[in-house]
């Protein structure tokens, strides 16, 4: 008799502050079609980015619970600033895998052996954690990390100037002091910025590597479930639940525009509950 593979139906579980966290989701929808999504996204308390560790700590807490009492069999921190500040508490505080988007951005990083100055662009929530900066150095020595700033970037995306004249200026002010330090690698570390690649390319000299860790978090994610025996069955056709504590056309819009098709009907969510 051959051996049964342990498979569960169940839905994989993504948080965010905001809809920003959709660019990590349709990485996951490409590389594993089979899985449900149910996400959340903390609209009502957006940016997580410029508030401090001890208030992140507690919204993620509260956005794990929410999706736990949904019956989600692991949790994707889909918010580089809560996986910065909020991952090790999660972890010793709920018994359902949790994975964050730092670790998959830090092995994409060094995928190449030749990376060796990197910069790093994120809110400030996550530089100042320095969460990237630790990670980088513990898996490396000899790194060159700079970490910047960026905290004008997400307001600017969600207003959708994504290819304005203002933006590219702005984008300029953040990245010249990481050019002028000769970096060969550039970590987006926030939801958002997948969306400013067309003007980073422009902007940055040739040769820099960017490394946005959506495809790469796909990837871990798909390693840890086959790891714990938690992927769906296969022939399943994975559906997304999008759920938002603030509901406006602006955040649909959004939503609309981070994972590239309509994201469907959009639930309020209650959380504390
Ligand atoms: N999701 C946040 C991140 O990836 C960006 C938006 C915010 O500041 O809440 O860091």
């Amino acid at each position: 008799m051959g051996t049964l593979a342990v498979v569960n139906s169940a839905p994989l579980g993504f948080f965010d502050s905001g809809v920003g966290g959709l660019t990590v989701v349709r990485a996951v929808q490409e590389l594993l079609p089979a899985e449900s999504i149910l996400y959340l996204g903390d609209t009502a308390r957006l940016p997580y980015g410029s508030k401090s560790p001890e208030t992140i700590r507690q919204f993620a807490d509260e956005d794990v619970r929410f999706l736990i009492s949904h019956g989600v069999k692991a949790v994707v921190v889909a918010c580089n600033t809560a996986t910065a500040h909020a991952l090790p508490r999660l972890r010793e505080h709920y018994r359902v895998p949790i994975l964050g988007v730092i670790q998959p951005g830090v092995e994409d990083a060094l995928a190449d052996p030749k990376t060796e100055r990197i910069g790093i662009i994120a809110t400030r929530g996550t530089i100042n954690s320095h969460a990237y900066q630790h990670a980088l150095a513990q898996c490396r020595t000899g790194l060159v990390i700079h970490g910047q700033a960026a905290p004008l970037l997400v307001p600017l995306i969600e207003e959708n100037w994504i290819d304005h004249p203002v933006t590219r200026q702005i984008l300029q002010v953040y990245l010249d002091p990481l050019v002028d330090k000769g970096i060969d690698t550039l970590m987006l570390a926030c939801t958002h910025y997948p969306l400013l690649i067309p003007m980073l390319k422009d902007l940055l000299p040739p040769g820099v590597r960017l490394v946005d860790s959506a495809t790469t978090c796909a990837e871990h994610l798909r390693r840890e479930l086959t790891r714990l025996e938690l992927l769906a069955p296969a022939a399943q056709s994975g559906k997304l639940e999008l759920y938002l504590t603030d509901l406006s056309e602006q955040f649909e819009q959004l939503a609309h525009q981070f994972l590239k098709k309509s994201p469907g009907r959009i639930r309020r969510a209650v959380l504390g509950g």
